[in-house]
């Protein structure tokens, strides 16, 4: 019979990050999640053992202290790593450059160094509609141009793709797939794993769903005077289970040689653009609720509109996302009341 494959997840106690971990045992593979915990607690971890059923192994490590991390490459054999391991806040990364550069960059190159030295095989790496910045032309293609980065944050991800790229060229046995997700969404249906913001979200949903909660007083939408049919900026929302189970595929199809080039890209989104008044309204009305919010001025930085073109991962991954806005939304909403300890 032939082994289980095996998959190292960093930055796996994340939102993303917990709910992949989910999708990969649901798949009948093996799952090690690695985390420092900079931006989560065990609660993702423990969510996700509770909804899988499986004792997860946990290593709290930062992986950019490589003599640790290294360690984990001794101790458990893995031949697959999915690199969610990275700082995100977008306006942090413009006051504290340094630590961007320095978490999102080191954390990387640890990662792929230790997989070449160790001979291990395939790479996932979280990357970002981010790089595609303004776009020319919409829905956005893997082939659209990528822009100058606006943040340090947005610089890291193009900066990982090339160390990625790069690699992937200069070591033979590697091979590399990024991911460039669009606007991640939601919770798992069990309501066990979510997104937990420390602070003040910065992201819509979670934003909306602390209004609802009472946690935060009136959710602004930032400017309703963009050229878009309502005025309100486009996006294209990702539900997490869907984008959790794009995981999956990109490791499968790494690990049945069905790649095409060593070194690929796909968009991860749902090829669908949705203005932040839609998705308000929708959130009113899948949870049945009256959200505060006004109108606000717009956010320094925001793109006008971004959407995917998703038909390269829809025809090569064989994924397309099946979830619809409706549920994600309440997911969303049940989240945040588990959290909360609401009703
Ligand atoms: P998250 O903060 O919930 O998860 C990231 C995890 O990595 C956290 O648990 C954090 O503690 C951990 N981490 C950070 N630096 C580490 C280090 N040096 N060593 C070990 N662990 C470390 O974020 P997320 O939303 O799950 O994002 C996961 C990845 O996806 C990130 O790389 C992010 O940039 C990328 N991404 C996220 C979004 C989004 O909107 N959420 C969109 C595009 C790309
Ligand atoms: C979505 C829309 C806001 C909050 C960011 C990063 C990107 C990626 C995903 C990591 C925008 C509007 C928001 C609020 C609002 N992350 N909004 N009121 O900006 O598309 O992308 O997260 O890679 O790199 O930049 O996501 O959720 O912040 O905003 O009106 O309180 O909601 O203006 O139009 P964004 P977001």
């Amino acid at each position: 019979m032939n082994k289980k494959p095996c998959v190292l997840v960093s930055g796996g106690a994340g939102y993303i990050g917990s709910h992949t971990a989910v999708e990969l045992i649901g798949a009948g593979m093996d799952v090690v999640i690695t985390d420092n915990l900079a931006n989560s607690d065990m609660s993702g971890v423990e969510g996700a053992r509770r909804i899988t059923g499986v004792d997860i192994p946990f290593v709290d490590v930062d992986c950019c202290d490589r003599a640790a991390f290294a360690e984990v490459f001794r101790r458990y054999d893995f031949d697959s790593v999915i690199h969610f391991a990275a700082f995100k806040a977008v306006g942090e990364s413009v006051d504290n450059p340094m630590k961007y550069y320095r978490n999102n960059l080191a954390s990387f190159m640890n990662v792929v160094e230790l997989m070449h030295e160790s001979g291990r095989h395939n790479i996932v790496f979280s990357s970002s509609a981010t790089v595609y910045g303004e776009a020319d032309e919409l829905p956005v293609t893997e082939k659209s141009p990528r822009k100058p980065a606006t943040s340090p944050y947005g610089n890291t991800k193009q900066m990982c793709e090339d160390i990625l790229r790069d690699s992937v060229g200069a070591y033979p046995s590697l091979k590399g797939i990024a991911l460039r997700y669009f606007n991640p969404i939601g919770a798992h249906p069990s309501a066990l794993i979510g997104e937990l913001p420390r602070g003040v979200p910065q992201n819509l949903v979670p934003y909306i769903t602390q209004t609802a909660a009472g946690i935060r007083e009136c959710l602004s939408v930032f400017g309703d005077d963009y050229p878009t049919p309502d005025g309100s900026c486009l996006r294209d929302y990702i539900d997490i289970v869907d984008l959790a189970k794009a995981h999956v595929a990109a490791i499968r199809r790494m690990i049945e040689n069905k790649n095409k080039e060593r070194y690929e890209i796909f968009n991860v989104g749902t090829g669908r653009a949705v203005s932040v008044f839609e998705l308000v309204k929708t959130f009113e009305r899948v949870n049945n609720l009256r959200l505060n919010y006004k109108v606000a001025p717009r956010r320094a930085g925001d793109v006008v509109a971004i959407w995917a073109d998703t038909s390269l991962a829809n025809s090569e991954l064989g994924w397309k996302a099946e979830r619809p806005l409706e549920e994600t939304l309440r997911s969303a909403w049940a989240w945040e009341k588990h959290v909360r300890g609401i009703e």
